[in-house]
């Protein structure tokens, strides 16, 4: 059998580091992280995307932003919270979700990647990793199941009534086509896992920038089959006046986050799984999953699309 080229290192790979433009960001100008270095250490892996950026911006729903939907790590809840990163690079959106849990309560962030780019997450991450920080760096290649449920079983405390997972949570995996279905294949394991005490569903936040449209679309179709999705929207707070006890705020109008950035067009979803999926069988043939499982196939990523037409800077 001929060993599976190493997705980080394509044939003609000439990739460079990316900045951020946002200055309120931690990551601005990313000095912190070489990326230089380990892009020549670990490929693609070692590349902030682009998409990260803009994850980052709803991880830190600052102050004077308004996002709808809100970011569901954000969320009020109760019990401690298991949330996963696919894909985590060189962990920049692990670093922004790291802070928005809570160790002493239980919560603890798996930050997934394959095998050989774990040395890079765990330098990356240095300090806020288990056993002091929330952070725990764990191999998941996608769509190996047993790799999946060793971190449940790891993290997932169903003993208290917890879900499994509480949140998943992707920047940039879109991209090349036979990466699709086993992406696929663990977000449906890890958002599968049975419901104990907690009504709550495990949300999956999935930042995307399009690249290639014939090339990706099959994934949300397949994707939506399963998955009820809806894009983030955004709108920035420009003044507050208060009257008596009545604050009242003025806003600018609603803009699709991620619309029309100088660095491409990205879309932030924020998804659940459609109640009715979790009682079907996933299929085990990658053709019957990626056409639809039987379920037919969804077109709410084209509606968004046509949606979008027309509407350059993404505004409503
Ligand atoms: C384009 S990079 C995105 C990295 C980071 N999330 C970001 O937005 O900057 C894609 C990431 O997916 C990881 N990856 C690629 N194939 C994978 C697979 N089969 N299983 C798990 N991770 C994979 C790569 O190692 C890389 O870190």
């Amino acid at each position: 059998m001929t060993p599976r080229a190493n997705p980080n290192f394509p044939l003609n790979l000439d990739i460079s580091p990316s900045i951020s433009t946002d200055r309120s960001s931690d990551l601005e100008g990313a000095g912190f992280l070489d990326q230089e270095s380990s892009i020549r250490d670990f490929g693609i892996a070692g590349k902030i995307w682009e998409s990260a950026y803009v994850l980052d911006e709803y991880l830190r729903s600052s102050d004077g932003m308004e996002y709808d939907p809100p970011c569901p790590v954000l969320k009020p809840h109760t019990g401690s919270r298991l949330v996963v990163e696919l894909g985590s690079g060189t962990g920049v959106n692990a670093l922004a979700l790291g802070k928005l849990l809570d160790a002493s309560a239980g919560d603890v962030l798996v930050a997934t990647d394959l095998d050989d780019v774990c040395p890079l997450l765990l330098k990356n991450l240095q300090g806020c990793t288990l056993p002091n920080g929330p952070i725990a760096v764990r191999p998941l290649c996608w769509g190996d199941s047993a790799q999946g449920e060793s971190i449940l079983s790891e993290f997932g405390d169903d003993d208290r009534g917890m879900m499994r997972a509480a949140h998943i949570v992707c920047s940039d995996l879109i991209y090349f086509p036979e990466l699709l279905t086993p992406l696929l294949r663990s977000l449906l394991h890890l958002t599968s896992a049975i419901q104990r005490t907690t009504p709550d569903i495990p949300s999956v936040t999935i930042s995307y920038k399009i690249r290639s449209l014939p090339k990706e679309m099959p994934f949300w179709a397949a994707f939506g089959v399963w998955f009820d999705y809806q894009p983030v929207w955004r709108r920035a707070q420009r003044s507050a006046s208060r009257l008596g006890s009545t604050v009242t705020s003025e806003f600018s109008g609603w803009s699709r986050l991620g619309a029309a950035r100088d660095d491409g067009d990205i879309f932030v979803f924020v998804a659940q799984r459609r109640p009715e999926s979790l009682l079907w069988d996933i299929p085990a043939a990658d053709v019957a999953l990626m056409s639809g499982a039987g379920h037919g196939a969804d077109d709410t990523f084209e509606r968004l699309l046509l949606m979008s037409i027309g509407d350059d800077d993404g505004t409503l």
